[in-house]
């Protein structure tokens, strides 16, 4: 084998166009990204077909740039990595469809990845010595879910949301709350100014042992504290004063960072975990980031997290996990398909 190898990775599941070559798992030679944030925005969510066709527009100047800010030729390319699920199928194919052409241009292996595999990448990039076995949260606009850790190639769910994802509860508050989309770092930012214990929003735990989550009954208990606040209908929030929802946002936040520390724990002890992993969107919040850290401290455990901009959605965690993925000679042939759903 090589001594050097260069993986390009593609990422198209969500709303992001996202192209980058990393060298030996973890040396990030480009990382190019085109978010369709300003498209959506005035859906307050991402429309399917919308970021298909946006995803269409960009993937290969997006794809270009990445070969060309990497400085090194298309021949140095030693593999094509590109997420496959889960996702929007439309959104996805868009990926596949350039990553099973260039592969086939370059005539370099195709490597298949799991997004959510690859958010949990971005916290173990920076790491020589992972301490295993490792629990792993992955919370994200999509999904919400727990893994015990064997290795980068091995995870087994452990528990995942029976219904809202933590990403997906951050964007509908703030719909409620009248505040931008992406929801979470508007919430986050409100959040600042207000005091975390305003509001006593419930906390789902789903029973005793279980490792699910459950996110609906949150939002639905905003949505009605909002409501009781006697507001016009249809003009949620429009009355209330900025400290009111930064309470609201603050309270929000706290019980969901609550829920998500609580259940991690329970993981962490369940297996014996020496490590925790943290990655995907949400896992971008400050306060996500210091209450699992206190917790973890507390329990003896190291917390590996994503530098921040690496917990959104980006081609370069796809890129290093393809890396593990083609050290272990794990490759994808052309019928590779776009699924929707985690398998
Ligand atoms: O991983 P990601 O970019 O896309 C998916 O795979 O879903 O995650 C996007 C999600 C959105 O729901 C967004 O509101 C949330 O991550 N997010 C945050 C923060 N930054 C992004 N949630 C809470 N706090 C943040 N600072
Ligand atoms: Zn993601």
């Amino acid at each position: 084998m090589k001594s050097e190898i260069n993986i390009l990775g593609i990422e198209t599941s969500c709303d992001e166009t996202a192209a980058a070559v990393v060298r030996d798992g973890c040396e990030i030679l480009s990382n190019v990204i085109s978010s369709q944030i300003e498209i959506h925005q005035k859906y307050g969510g991402v429309v399917p077909e919308i970021a298909s066709r946006a995803h269409i527009e960009k993937i290969y100047p997006i794809v270009a740039q990445a070969i060309a800010q990497a400085g090194i030729a298309q021949k140095d390319i030693d593999a094509v990595a590109v997420a496959n699920q889960p996702g929007l199928t439309v959104a996805l194919i868009v990926g596949l469809t350039a990553a099973k052409t260039l592969a086939l241009v370059l005539e370099k292996p195709l490597i298949a990845i799991n997004h959510i595999h690859a958010h949990l990448q971005s916290a173990m990039m920076e790491t020589k010595d992972l301490r295993l076995p490792a629990v792993a949260l992955v919370v994200s606009g999509g999904h919400t879910s727990l893994y015990e850790c064997e290795n980068a190639l091995e995870l087994k769910l452990l528990g995942s949301t029976i219904d809202d994802a933590a990403g997906e509860a951050f964007d509908k508050v703030a719909s409620i709350l009248n505040l931008s989309y992406p929801g979470g770092p508007s919430i986050e930012k409100a959040a600042a100014t207000g005091n975390p214990k305003a509001i006593d929003f419930p906390r789902t735990m789903l029973g005793k042992d279980s490792l699910d989550f459950s996110f609906s009954g949150i939002k639905t208990a905003v949505l009605y504290h909002c409501q009781g606040q006697d507001m016009k209908a249809g003009s949620l929030a429009g009355q209330m004063t900025q400290q009111e929802i930064s309470d609201i946002a603050a309270s929000f936040q706290a019980a969901v960072v609550d829920v998500l520390v609580k259940k991690t724990r329970k993981a962490a002890d369940k297996v014996g975990a020496k490590t925790i992993l943290l990655g995907g969107g949400v896992a971008a919040n400050s306060a996500l980031r210091s209450e699992l850290e206190k917790m973890a401290q507390k329990t003896g455990r190291v917390l590996l997290v994503a530098p921040k901009k690496y917990c959104t959605d980006n081609a370069v965690m796809i890129a290093s996990l393809g890396y593990h993925k083609y050290k272990a000679g794990i490759f994808a042939d052309m019928t590779l398909e776009a699924k929707a759903t985690s398998e």
